[in-house]
């Protein structure tokens, strides 16, 4: 599966309103990449925007566990979508060159599968810096 937009991808849920559901992400079925960490963000107060950086070789799948979690996702061509993840079995594929921006309802929590280890050499958390990845690749 190769995917270099930003896009949802539904991971499907089994269960019932009666027992509760599961969502599974297993294998590379769905998946553009192997799962090498997995992260989660908690506790975020509502008026901070989290995120607000891209990455130069880091795929990434979020997921709102629980909660509303908003997200504007900006391409390297200027192309700007915006998400709104509020279903647990839904996840957002975030490609590479991809800047990203959160935005938490009260008590969300997001959990991340990651491509890679966490490198801080892989951000790019300057605006500036990203939009002359854009100037490069035109
Ligand atoms: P960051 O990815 O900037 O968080 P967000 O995009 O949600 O605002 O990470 C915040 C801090 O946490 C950063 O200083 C580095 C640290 N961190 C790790 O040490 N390991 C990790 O896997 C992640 C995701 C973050």
């Amino acid at each position: 599966m190769i995917l270099n937009r930003p896009s949802l991808i539904n991971f499907g849920s089994m269960g019932s309103s009666e027992l509760g559901y599961i969502s599974v992400a297993e294998g590379n079925k769905l998946f553009p990449f192997q799962i090498k960490r997995v992260y989660w963000t908690y506790f975020t107060p509502q008026n901070v925007i989290r995120g607000r950086h891209a990455h130069r070789r880091l795929e990434q799948i979020i997921f709102a566990i629980s909660g509303v979690i908003d997200c504007e996702t900006e391409m390297i061509d200027g192309q700007i979508v915006r998400f709104r993840l509020d279903e647990p079995n839904m996840g957002l594929f975030l490609p590479i060159n991809c800047w990203h921006e959160m935005k938490f309802s009260h008590a969300a929590v997001l959990m991340c599968l990651a491509s890679m280890e966490y490198d801080e050499t892989d951000y790019i958390r300057d605006y500036s810096e990203f939009k002359k990845v854009r100037e490069n690749e035109n």
